[in-house]
């Protein structure tokens, strides 16, 4: 295979979009992903076929498997989506975090030291390794306060951000102590098509569907700023080719909204797509008990990106809204299929008695 990237996490929503982007581009692409609750081979359904496609089922902490991939498909970068990421999850089982986000990243940069230590000179000065992080690591703003830059201190405030804000750390001292040519990307929220439905978006349209109520937690007041994945993919692919080694890349859609005005929005397009006889999809919106230490605000400052490497989203906020409210409502099976029982188990955990 030649020059190929190996991409971890890429049967989970934002690396499938990676994987798939990727090859359009011509790119071999080597996929790891250990296939958690998230990771869904249906989302790489499309490369069936494809010679210049491998996947292989596997955890980022498994070294000897790691170092195999790497000897055998000598990829010139690699791209590390693998994670546990989902806040809720997070504080219910923070260990799991640790594990993957933390130990299992730590263990990929090893064996990719080594691998790239390996490497002929040439090969060594193209060769990246680019971790994909959130704005999450930054912490909370509040309603006033400026965007978070690439030089806003660390400050994360659940399990979820501590661990990624954790394998940040381990990805900079790679660069710092041992020269690993690496980069960093901290990206605000995604949504888009094949997002686990865990997430507020999908979980919106699946309980909407479902005539289930639509959990907002607090008061709904909470801001996110929303980024079409992708963009975010596209970014990434412009950080890779042009970013310099070491630094990190804010990016963001520039589309802060508030929760219940995204719920909101969710329900007006449901209301032109799909109209219920039962009435406005509004009517289920349920005040819930909030998140512990839920975040107030995200906000991106992505001058740096922009100036530097030229990217810019193509999407905006409304139209690509729109766009995936329309896959979800076209894609019925994939929905379907990811609804398994554990995936009930976990709405019963965490919705019941909130
Ligand atoms: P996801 O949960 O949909 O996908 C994660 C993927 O990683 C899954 O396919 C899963 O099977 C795989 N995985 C988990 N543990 C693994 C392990 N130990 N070894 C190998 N594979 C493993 O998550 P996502 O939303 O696609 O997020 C991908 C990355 O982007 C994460 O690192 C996340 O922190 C980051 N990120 C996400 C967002 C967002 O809004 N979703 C925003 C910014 C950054
Ligand atoms: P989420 O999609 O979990 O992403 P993150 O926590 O990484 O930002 O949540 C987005 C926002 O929506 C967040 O402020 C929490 C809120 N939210 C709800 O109000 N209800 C829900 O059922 C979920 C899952 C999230």
């Amino acid at each position: 295979m030649n020059s190929c990237h190996l991409i971890t996490g890429g049967a989970g929503f934002i690396g499938s979009c990676h994987v798939l982007q990727t090859r359009a581009s011509g790119t071999p692409v080597v996929t790891l992903d250990k296939l958690t609750y998230s990771g869904n081979l249906a989302n790489l359904a499309s490369l069936a076929g494809d010679a210049d496609h491998v996947f292989v089922q596997g955890d980022i902490g498994n070294s000897e498997l790691v170092a195999h991939l790497l000897r055998t498909h000598r990829p010139s970068a690699v791209i590390n989506f693998a994670a546990e990421s989902h806040v809720d999850r997070s504080i219910l089982d923070p260990e799991a975090f640790v594990r993957t986000n933390v130990l299992g990243t730590t263990a990929l940069l090893r064996c990719v030291l080594a691998y790239w230590r390996s490497l002929k000179e040439e090969e060594q000065r193209r060769f990246r390794f680019l971790h994909v992080s959130t704005d999450e690591v930054f912490g909370s703003l509040g309603p006033e306060e400026p965007a978070f830059t690439e030089h806003t201190p660390y400050a994360p405030n659940s399990p979820y951000a501590a661990s990624k804000a954790a394998s940040d750390h381990l990805v900079r001292a790679f660069h710092e102590t041992y020269g690993l040519p690496v980069l960093l990307t901290n990206c605000s929220n995604n949504y888009g098509p094949r997002q686990f439905p865990e997430k507020l978006i999908p979980l919106l349209v699946r309980n909407a569907l479902d005539r289930a109520p639509l959990p907002i937690y607090g008061t709904g007041q909470n801001v996110r700023d929303w980024l079409h994945v992708e963009d975010h993919c596209a970014a990434i692919a412009r950080v890779l080719e042009a970013g310099t080694p070491g630094r990190s890349y804010n990016i963001g859609g520039r589309a802060e909204r508030n929760n219940l005005d995204v719920a909101r929005a969710v329900c007006a397009i449901l209301d032109e797509e799909r109209p219920h006889a039962d009435g406005p999809y509004a009517d289920l919106i349920r005040f819930v008990t909030d998140r512990p230490g839920h975040d107030w605000r995200y906000a991106m400052n992505c001058d740096r990106i922009e100036r530097e490497l030229g990217w810019r989203p193509r999407h905006s906020f409304d139209s690509g809204l729109r766009d995936t409210v329309r896959w979800y409502l076209n894609n019925g099976d994939w929905l379907e299929a990811v609804q398994s029982g554990a995936y009930r188990q976990w709405l019963e955990t965490n919705y019941a008695g909130r």
